[in-house]
């Protein structure tokens, strides 16, 4: 070993570690550490045990790497490290997916967590108010414009979507306050004041009307900013964002049986699908072709948005991952955990104990059939209440999309509601 050399080449390493926790490094250097150190498929978790696993193979050197890492820890390249090392995700979903559910799983994370929920609800409203809702590419341009700002805690934009106007940036409308932790925390709890406003904003805590300075301030200070929506259309709109560098945003999607969504809509929803329901039943009206349309509209979308993270283009690569919502809801644990682990947020015994308060999952791994049985059955309740001629429907305009989830198709009523043939294929999704 030429010891001479040794000191400036790992000071270099060192630096061009940091440099790929900030994603700027080039394909160049990356070769270059290729040369000097074994590629650690973990850089990820941080470059403090890749020095110390240095240290170990020149000892004589390990007093001046403990300085360096000293030196290091303080400087503000540190600084500028950490805040890259600051996770932002977003939760996509379509409605009745179980989306405030896996929600939640961020939500409980704790103290270092900023979760919003369904901020893009204002923007839908504002948009459908203003146009119809009918230009598909503004609503994606205000979505993506709206997400960026928020996940770098600056909520200008989402504000002039909120009605009435906030006043100062203090508004008692913001849609479900509630649904977020940190907008309830004592620090972004403002004084109740009798007789002003009518009611709490909070459930947990007697708060005023929500001050987004406060709000913003609070988002600054957390390292990890989750938000979860159903209002993206197509995964491709929000690329602007994956390709900031200040966000470098992880992209969850959660997906389910668009049979399922719809037997659970046309319950939560069962005037609109009156209709439905009556020609299921063979009465003499006609299914609204409008509605069969956006159905297979959805079922595009979703696809599409998972065929472009499934196929990992350069610019979604290590961002995406898929979820189904029927893997969630037998395998709730293990599926929190794998989520964490993508996303790099650290899993909390805060999150683990709301998993188990709110769901079986203390059963999951004790191996017991029946009770994995019991919520595979809840999960596929739907089969006994969907009509067989509109599960043909959908069938018919989402099959591909059933396909790709792996979502088995049913060729008559009585394979339907055959218990004993599932209709979910154990499927993996690798995309990292
Ligand atoms: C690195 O060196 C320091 C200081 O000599 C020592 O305390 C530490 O145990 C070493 N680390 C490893 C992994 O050998
Ligand atoms: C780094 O900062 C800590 C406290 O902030 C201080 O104790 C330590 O001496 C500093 N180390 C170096 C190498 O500057
Ligand atoms: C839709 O919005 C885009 C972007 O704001 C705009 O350029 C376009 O003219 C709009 N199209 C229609 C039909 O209004
Ligand atoms: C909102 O919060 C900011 C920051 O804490 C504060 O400066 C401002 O006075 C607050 N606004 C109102 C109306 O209380």
């Amino acid at each position: 070993m030429r010891i001479k050399y040794t000191m400036p080449i790992l000071l270099f390493v060192a630096l061009v570690i940091i440099e790929k926790e900030n994603k700027i490094i080039s394909r160049v250097s990356d070769k270059i550490t290729l040369k000097h150190i074994p590629q650690d498929p973990q850089q990820s978790s941080g470059f403090s045990h890749i020095l110390l696993k240095q240290n170990a193979s020149f000892p004589s050197l390990s007093k001046d790497f403990v300085t360096m890492k000293q030196r290091l820890k303080n400087s503000s390249e540190h600084q500028e490290v950490m805040k890259r090392r600051r996770k932002h995700v977003l939760l996509l979903a379509t409605t009745r997916t179980g989306s405030s559910f896996v929600g939640e799983f961020f939500n409980q994370q704790g103290e270092n967590m900023f979760y919003l929920f369904e901020p893009l609800w204002h923007v839908e409203k504002m948009l459908t108010l203003e146009t119809g809702g009918t230009n598909a590419t503004a609503s994606a341009k205000a979505y993506r414009d709206v997400l960026r700002q928020l996940f770098l805690c600056d909520f200008s934009l989402l504000e002039s979507f909120i009605d009435p106007l906030p006043v100062n940036h203090i508004t008692t409308a913001l849609f479900r306050r509630e649904s977020s932790s940190s907008l309830c925390e004592e620090s972004v709890c403002s004084p109740f004041i009798k007789g002003v406003f009518e009611r709490y904003h909070c459930r947990t805590r007697r708060c005023g009307p929500l001050n987004l300075t406060m709000a913003s301030e609070s988002c600054l200070n957390k390292e990890h900013r989750v938000i979860k929506s159903v209002r993206v259309r197509q995964l491709e709109n929000l690329r602007p964002l994956a390709e900031d560098p200040r966000l470098d945003i992880k992209f969850i999607q959660l997906v389910r049986d668009p049979r399922a969504v719809l037997a659970s809509r046309m319950v939560a929803f069962a005037a609109k699908y009156k209709n439905w329901k009556e020609w299921a039943k063979g009465g003499s009206v006609s299914l609204d072709f409008a509605e069969v349309m956006k159905l297979k509209g959805n079922c595009d979308n979703i696809r599409l948005s998972a065929e472009a993270g499934l196929k990992q283009p350069p610019w979604l690569r290590g961002r995406y991952m898929l979820v189904r919502y029927e893997d969630i809801a037998q395998f709730p644990m293990r599926k929190a955990i794998e989520m964490y682990r993508f996303s790099g947020i650290p899993f909390t015994p805060q999150v683990k104990s709301w998993i188990l308060k709110n769901t079986q999952a203390s059963k999951e791994t004790s191996g017991v059939y029946s009770t994995q049985k019991k919520s595979s059955e809840q999960v596929e309740k739907w089969r006994f209440s969907l009509p067989f001629k509109i599960a043909q429907v959908v069938q018919r305009v989402c099959g591909p999309t059933l396909k790709l989830f792996g979502y088995k198709l049913v060729s008559s009523e009585e394979m339907l509601t055959d218990k004993s043939i599932s209709l979910i294929e154990d499927k993996m999704f690798k995309s990292l």
